[in-house]
């Protein structure tokens, strides 16, 4: 039986978020799994500012994905940015909107929710100025600046549909997702910054952009270098926003609108554009957000995820501001310039609630506690993690160290489909137990099956679907829903699926193991086995590759590639070439940890490779390889085993 580690006295008390005390968490998931269409159609009414309130909560439901999606408040009428700028001005206009942080430590900005109105106005009648309107694609690529979130509510003012790359992504992959957005306008800056080195997103746009049709560049100057300009196509920011009128009035949109498209990995090499919706994406981030953490007026709420990501979108920008949070951007690392600086920035701005990842928590433990206790942490309440599972040793040192045990720790499950949180503790009820992320939020109904597909009851462990839809949840993929439905609804009849693997104990709570598809989990980014292997096989020295990845002490997952040769080719230094190459077909994020060269890869008479045996070897397991009769040429696997990296260390 694992610690039970129960709710802090000081973090129960004074609890202000809709789910307050246990049995109210069990109405509220009673009523709520019971009458999902009304409990949401309420919530909805009563939580976002509507031009038109819908009449009807869900329409349609898994068994008409195929056809005509399901859709949540269908009937309403609304903008996004009513609810996070316009209806806090009278109450909250002066109060701090956005916190942000640069680079440099101390290097601080603020933007009051009056003042970030008027920002997103002025940028909402630039971008109309520049032929934006509403269904129109925007690309932002920008890094951690006030800027980009003032670019995303601009675009959601004028109901346009952006689409974040994230900054480290490369040229290549920035052209694809552009091309396949049909963007016409693109949002980027001259540089980012981050652990005291540029970014050179203006010169990756360029790069990314040759031969497109595009209208226009929007670029916000940052750093001031000098970056290349082409007048035809190019217009600073700084020339036209401060110039543009500072009210606009927000373009209603019917609630299913999309509101955003945000690319992810999946199991085949081509990303897919995940749809969100206006008021259903709006409701789960804005109801997760102040539910989750039990967020509070006075708050100073710390995402330090990167916006290009979902956590960004949902809890650095639509969450916190539909709530009238204080909410922090944070533009560097937490290791510069040294392993306090997370710690240095709870001291200064008085961060109450912080969320992160379990592997910035794993690299900063591994300094020790030193840099954490030499800064006073007194004013944090709730701490948060993302991303990935967090190892019970990770959690432990969170609580212990940073938390002084004082705090409560919520580890919620969700994922770029899912919109917002899923399984995850409420701050001040749920009692933890390092490792798990808990239990569902109310209407959230996670099935699991065994390998046969049959349903677990009680404890057991599976592949995790969710039965019913919530209002978070994507709609489609940008141009493909046919992709859609075969991916998520296409495996189990009537379930979403969710590619993960749990674990449900004796009370009820999950344990995600993590994937059980082909998608990796390298540091909380999420890339595809076969976006690295298409990067790999297109250098002339591959004759084909396979990877797989094994567990990594800081990184939850390292990247093992296995590489057959051309007949010819010399191996010398070829892991940093095809690390560069990997760098420069997908993203600075993407790396090669260990590199097998093998004669062949195990495969099956019909061609499948065998992935369970290259991901056992990668795993330090090669005793237990199970069954390989049927291999087309087992001796290839002796080869394999004799010739595996150790990545143990
Ligand atoms: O495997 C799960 C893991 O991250 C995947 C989703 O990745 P992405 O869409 O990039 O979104 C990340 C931020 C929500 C999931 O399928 N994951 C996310 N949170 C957790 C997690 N695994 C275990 N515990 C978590 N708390």
């Amino acid at each position: 039986m694992a610690d039970l580690y129960p709710v802090p006295e000081a973090v129960s008390a004074g609890a202000s978020g809709p789910l307050r005390t246990f049995d109210a968490y069990l109405r509220a998931a009673h009523r709520a799994g019971s009458d999902p269409s009304g409990y949401w159609l309420q919530q909805a009414r009563e939580r976002l500012a509507w031009r038109t309130p819908p009449t009807v909560g869900l329409q349609g439901g898994y068994h008409t994905v195929a056809g005509e999606p399901f859709t949540w408040f269908a009937d309403g009428v609304l903008n996004v940015t009513e609810s996070c700028l316009d209806r806090h001005l009278g109450p909250r206009g002066n109060k701090t909107a956005i916190l942000w942080e640069g680079d440099e430590p101390g290097d601080v900005r603020t933007l009051s929710y009056a003042e970030l109105h008027t920002e997103v106005c002025r940028t909402a009648n630039a971008l109309r100025h520049l032929g934006v309107g509403s269904g129109d694609r925007v690309v932002i690529y920008m890094g951690m600046v006030p800027e980009a979130a003032i670019a995303m509510l601009a675009c959601a003012r004028l109901g346009a549909i952006h689409s974040v790359v994230f900054g480290g992504f490369s040229a290549e992959s920035l052209r694809d997702r552009v091309l396949d957005c049909g963007a016409r306008v693109v949002i980027t800056q001259d540089e980012g910054r981050r652990g005291g080195r540029p970014i050179p997103l203006k010169a990756t746009t360029d790069e990314a952009l040759q031969g497109l049709e595009i209208d226009q560049v929007l670029v916000y100057r940052h750093t001031g270098a000098e970056v290349g300009f082409d007048p035809e196509r190019d217009v600073w920011w700084h020339e036209v926003v401060p110039h543009a009128g500072d009210t606009h009035r927000a373009v209603p949109m019917d609630a299913e609108d999309p509101l955003f498209i945000l690319y992810t990995s999946g199991s085949t090499g081509k990303p897919k554009g995940l749809v969100h919706t206006t008021a259903g994406y709006l409701l789960w981030t804005s109801w997760t957000c102040e539910t989750t953490f039990d967020l509070r007026e006075d708050d100073v709420f710390a995402c330090v995820a990167d916006i290009g990501w979902i956590t960004g979108h949902s809890y650095i920008v639509y969450g916190p501001l539909a709530n009238g949070a204080t909410t922090l951007m944070f533009e560097s690392t937490p290791l510069y310039p040294d392993a306090g600086r997370y710690w240095d920035m709870v001291e200064r701005h008085n961060i109450t609630v912080f969320y992160t990842a379990p592997t910035a928590i794993r690299a900063l433990a591994a300094h020790g506690s030193e840099p954490v206790e030499r800064h006073d942490r007194s004013t944090l309440r709730v701490l948060g993690t993302v991303g990935e599972p967090i190892n019970a040793d990770a959690w432990r040192w969170y609580h212990d160290v940073v938390g002084e045990g004082r705090c409560t720790i919520v580890d919620t499950w969700w994922q770029t489909e899912t919109g917002g949180h899923m399984i995850t503790p409420i701050a001040p009820i749920t009692a933890t137990k390092p490792g798990s992320a808990t239990l569902p939020l109310p209407g959230i109904l996670p099935v699991l099956l065994d390998s046969e597909d049959r349903v677990i009851f009680g404890p057991g462990e599976g592949r995790l679907c969710i039965a019913h839809p919530w209002p978070g949840q994507a709609r489609t993929v940008w141009g493909d829903h046919a992709r859609y439905v075969q991916t998520y609804f296409g495996h189990f009849r009537s379930l979403y699926f969710t590619g993960d693997g749990a674990r449900r104990d004796t009370d009820g709570y999950y344990w995600i193991t993590g994937r059980v598809d082909d998608v990796l989990n390298i540091s909380g980014h999420r890339m595809g086995t076969a976006e690295f292997e298409s990067a790999l096989n297109a250098s002339d020295e591959v004759s084909e590759a396979a990877v797989v990845p094994f567990p990594h002490d800081v990184k939850g997952q390292g990247v093992y590639a296995y590489i057959v040769l051309q007949p010819g080719s010399d191996d010398h230094e070829l892991q940093s070439r095809l690390n560069a190459l990997c760098r420069e077909r997908i993203g600075a994020h993407a790396r090669i940890d260990a590199l097998q060269i093998v004669p062949g890869l195990p495969k099956t008479r019909s061609g499948k490779v065998m992935r369970r045996i290259l991901r056992k070897v990668a795993e330090g397991q090669p005793e237990n390889l199970g069954d390989i009769s049927t291999l087309a040429d087992p001796s290839v696997v002796k080869a394999i085993v004799a010739g595996a990296v150790d990545t143990s260390g």
